[in-house]
């Protein structure tokens, strides 16, 4: 990738291929104090206010940087650098490659919570392995005064759902979901009838007296990449077809049509979402039905293979975050006789996890 100049004109090249760069693109983008806010790098003009015709008077390249004087009088000076990354496209967090994991998944990492540690490298090292396992577990997290709202907000910040800012998980009477018995809960993401669907989900262990109640976990890019390989008719159809998820109380009805692996817009793995108790299929031809029933049943098979499932105890101040749109989570039963278990859940989004990580990277000029 470079830059070149030809007749006040700038030229991008990149793999053999050279295109002028609309001299407007650059127009808006002019710094300095009379264009930029320097606090807040925000621009002090409405670049849909300038005149349309904008053309470049001259120009001087060198190696680091670009000067460009524009027709209506505006004068810049560019880091070559920071234009070459503009072009390049490339997200912080889209470059951090996800690694596919199975139940011989063991050894990954802890991080020890410390006083003030959202600001520091070792938090970086954390959101890199979110973001490439999509699960990171946190030691040591205060357990008093409903902590994990300290916590998450010391990320990002809550995204707060008609459960409440937080909810509690522990076997009660008369509960309104399952997560409220000591039954087990096989593998599912969350609130998939949400719209959008919360990205990333905390559980911080305040109370674990039980010997079952094990945490688990499945990777759903794993299984996904899977049914790609050796079940395309599935993938296929579960990418493709939109159910409704439904949920239903005495204050609010939330439903969301969506696909069951959801793919961006090149066709990669974006989202999966699995709640079997949530779904419904639309009405489509018999055939088609056939097809997409036998692929829930395996992707069904898949998630709930303990060839794909960790397991894990979560003890008193342990902290899971988990991205809900890539895993699934559940637990195995416990004896509510044998004493407490106690956990407390929230969500955030990606936006507090990413912003947090570019800041970290920022900071440490990693
Ligand atoms: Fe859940």
């Amino acid at each position: 990738m470079k830059i070149e100049l030809k007749n006040n004109k700038i030229f991008f090249e990149n793999e053999g291929q050279k295109k002028e760069i609309h001299p407007f693109w650059f127009r808006e983008r002019v710094n300095g104090e009379s264009f930029i806010d320097e606090a807040t790098q925000q621009r002090l003009f409405d670049p849909t206010k300038l005149e349309e015709d904008i053309k470049i008077n001259s120009l001087n390249l060198s190696d680091q940087f670009i000067e460009i004087t524009f027709n209506d009088g505006a004068y810049t000076k560019f880091a070559v650098q920071n234009i070459l990354r503009e072009f390049s496209n490339e997200d912080e967090i889209k470059k951090i490659k996800k690694v596919e994991w199975d139940s011989s998944f063991t050894n990954f990492k802890n991080f020890k919570f410390e006083d003030n540690f959202f600001n520091e490298k070792v938090m970086y090292d954390a959101l890199i392995d979110f973001y490439k396992f999509g699960f990171v577990i946190f030691k040591d997290v205060p357990t008093k005064n409903n902590f994990i709202t300290n916590f998450a907000n010391s990320i990002g910040s809550i995204r707060r759902t008609n459960f409440g800012e937080f909810f509690n998980v522990k076997s009660k009477p008369n509960p309104s979901d399952l997560a409220y018995t000591s039954l087990a809960l096989a593998p599912h993401t969350d609130n998939p009838y949400r719209n959008p669907v919360p990205c990333i989900q905390m559980l911080h262990c305040i109370e674990n007296e039980v010997n079952g109640g094990l945490s688990t976990l499945v990777d759903g890019y794993t299984v996904t990449e899977k049914l790609k390989k050796d079940f395309q008719d599935y993938y296929n159809i579960l990418t493709d077809v939109k159910v409704r998820f439904q949920f239903i109380d005495q204050s609010v009805i939330l439903e969301d049509w969506a696909e069951m692996i959801q793919l961006n817009e090149k066709g990669e793995f974006k989202q999966v979402r699995f709640s079997p108790r949530l779904d419904f299929v639309p009405l489509m031809e018999k055939n088609e039905l056939e097809l997409f029933y036998s692929a829930r049943k395996k992707i069904s098979e898949l998630y709930n293979s303990s060839q794909y499932r960790i397991e894990f105890k979560l003890n008193p101040g342990d902290l899971l975050m988990m991205d809900n749109h890539r895993l699934l989570h559940g637990r195995t039963s416990y004896d509510a006789n044998q004493g407490n278990r106690f956990l407390q859940g929230c969500y955030i989004d990606y936006d507090s996890t990413e912003g947090k990580l570019k800041h970290l990277k920022r900071k440490f000029n990693l």
